[in-house]
């Protein structure tokens, strides 16, 4: 949704601009393309997604007008004061995880892999989902099932995982997945282990609590005018973005109905299908 995000955000074509989710890059060089006078402070928790950026020879076209901080965005305020920056002029963020990290099965965010339970954004951080999955007690378990993937087998899944994890240690995507299917069956398309992933993935990233710590330093970091777009991928962070800006006494929403994609981008690109985009500009 590059083109509504531009349309949105950008009110100034000067200053500095935050990407909170660089990952690929595509929205940051998509703006610094068009909007040649703009700086972008670009943020991503993920060491792949630097490492892009410092191989990939489009991104460094642009290496004087980005400044990549490895960093989770929670920690916005803090970076911008060690860059001696007070106030910038957009903050972008497109949640969740990318299709690159959803596609590189060693990273253990899809379902249908060997590959090593892990889940983690940041690889730097200790907290993994086997951790979870395989030392957390059968109501901790319960509880995040529910909260984070409003799962309502969230009782039985983790039942099942206390008695299958005394038979050895539950260590592949896979495992998990088949662990899954002994107790929900297959609706249409969508897989019965996708709403315990998603789960997992938010909690093991606390995901909620960062976007929440990033949405309360929005009135501290952008200038009077200028604007927050958020692109949200599902109910539970949709609702935190809603909320957040409704209660914000400092920002006014400027869409009040939710964006979404258009029909030819889903066929493009069929990740965009559950995007929801929400804007809101400082006022005082
Ligand atoms: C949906 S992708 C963004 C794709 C990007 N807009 C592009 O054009 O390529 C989300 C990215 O944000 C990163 N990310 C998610 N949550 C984060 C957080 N709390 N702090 C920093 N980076 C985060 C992920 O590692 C991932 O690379």
């Amino acid at each position: 949704m590059v083109k509504e995000i531009d349309q949105y955000l950008i009110t100034k074509d000067t200053g500095y601009y935050v990407d909170c989710t660089f990952g690929g890059g595509g929205h940051s060089s998509y703006l610094l393309n068009k909007y040649t006078d703009i700086k972008i402070i670009a943020f991503d928790q993920d060491n792949d997604s630097l490492k892009r950026f410092n191989e990939n020879s489009e991104l460094q076209k642009f290496k004087d007008r980005i400044i990549f901080c490895h960093d989770n965005f929670r920690n916005i305020k803090t970076n911008l004061q060690k860059l001696n920056i007070e106030k910038i002029n957009g903050v972008l963020a497109d949640l969740g995880v990318s299709s690159k990290q959803l596609d590189d099965k060693a990273r253990g965010f899809s379902f249908n892999s060997d590959d090593f339970l892990d889940m983690r954004m940041n690889k730097e951080q200790e907290l993994t989902a086997y951790t979870v999955v395989n030392t957390f007690s059968k109501e901790n378990l319960q509880d995040i099932f529910f909260k984070y993937g409003e799962e309502s087998f969230s009782k039985q899944i983790a039942q099942k995982i206390i008695e299958e994890r005394v038979k050895g240690d539950i260590k592949t995507c896979n495992q998990l997945k088949d662990i899954v299917c002994k107790i929900k069956w297959a609706k249409g398309k969508i897989n019965p282990a996708t709403k315990i992933f998603q789960a997992l993935r938010i909690y093991v990233n606390d995901e909620l609590g960062s976007l929440q710590e990033l949405l309360n330093s929005l009135s501290d970091v952008l200038n009077i005018g200028m604007r927050a777009v958020f692109l949200t991928y599902h109910s539970l962070e949709d609702r935190l973005v809603k909320q957040s800006f409704k209660e914000n006494e400092n920002l006014k929403i400027i869409n009040k109905k939710v964006i979404i994609a258009s029909e030819e981008e889903i066929k493009a690109n069929p990740r965009s299908r559950s995007a929801k985009l929400r804007v809101a500009e400082k006022t005082i």
